[in-house]
């Protein structure tokens, strides 16, 4: 796993834009695995502005989103599906109807979710998967207990996220108590994975992530299985691990060989 600690919330989001942008220039069709939350807005605004900037473009691209609550609408104001299109698809280039987002309001949840895993199988594969962590450690919507071999399925959403989450709903009544996600097994098929994490919110998760036991209790710890997975964290999210003068020490290292 590689580990970048960067200063703050703005460099980690400009580490994933360039990410982002980089591939999709050796890659114009490439599939793009995205994620909501606060984590990713900042990323998002960046690729915004290196689209308006002509940079990059977005016209070939295809996207898979993570997750979505479980009975919203995609119109509904907190659905992950509305969240993508005003924090990202309305203000790029990128075809709407390659856009996925799993249906909340699917009537046959079953077939919604093996439709999306088998529409995932025929763009190809998701070359980079964006990923943020929850409190509990959850990716997507993995909460903690989730199967590493879990694929996109129906989840009960933990008293914990859903309180980390009724910030956006103005209570925690109205946050939904399931969701569609991508499973972990799903997650880790990608072929790179990109963690991001800010905030000193953040260290617990992100330290059992990175160096705890490899356990299901932990959903990010299932990143230690994947042979190309990226943590990006700012100083506070990175507060708690143990071996941040080896991380620092790759890095130099890595960044002296690709100058050569
Ligand atoms: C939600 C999403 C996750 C996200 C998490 C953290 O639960 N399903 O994909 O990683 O929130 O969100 P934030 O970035 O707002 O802390």
């Amino acid at each position: 796993m590689r580990v970048v600690v960067l200063e703050n919330a703005d460099s980690v989001a400009q580490f994933a834009a360039d990410f982002f942008v980089q591939q999709v220039k050796r890659k114009p069709n490439s599939v793009l695995g995205l994620a909501t939350g606060s984590t990713p807005l900042g990323t998002y605004r960046k690729l915004i502005e290196a689209y308006q900037a002509g940079r990059v473009s977005f016209k070939d691209v295809t996207t898979f989103n993570l997750d979505e609550y479980y009975g919203l609408e995609p119109t509904h104001e907190q659905s992950y599906r509305r969240f993508m299109r005003e924090s990202l698809f309305d203000h790029i280039d990128v075809e709407p109807s390659r856009t996925h987002v799993p249906l909340g309001t699917a009537n046959n949840v079953e077939a919604e979710t093996e439709a999306y895993e088998a529409a995932i199988v025929a763009a190809g594969g998701i070359d980079v998967q964006l990923l943020g962590i929850g409190t509990d450690g959850h990716i997507a919507f993995n909460e903690p207990g989730s199967s590493f071999a879990s694929r996109t399925r129906l989840k009960t959403l933990t008293r914990r996220t859903r309180q980390d989450n009724a910030r956006f709903f103005g209570s925690l009544d109205l946050v939904p108590k399931l969701a569609l996600t991508m499973g972990i097994g799903s997650i880790l098929e990608a072929r790179q994975l990109l963690l991001l994490a800010c905030g000193e919110g953040k260290a617990e998760a992100i330290a059992k992530s990175v160096e705890g036991p490899v356990s299901a209790i932990c959903p990010g710890s299932a990143l230690q299985l994947h042979r190309r997975a990226i943590v990006v964290l700012d100083k506070g999210a990175a507060k708690g691990l143990s071996q941040l003068e080896y991380y620092a020490d790759c890095e130099m290292n890595l960044n002296e060989l690709t100058k050569v």
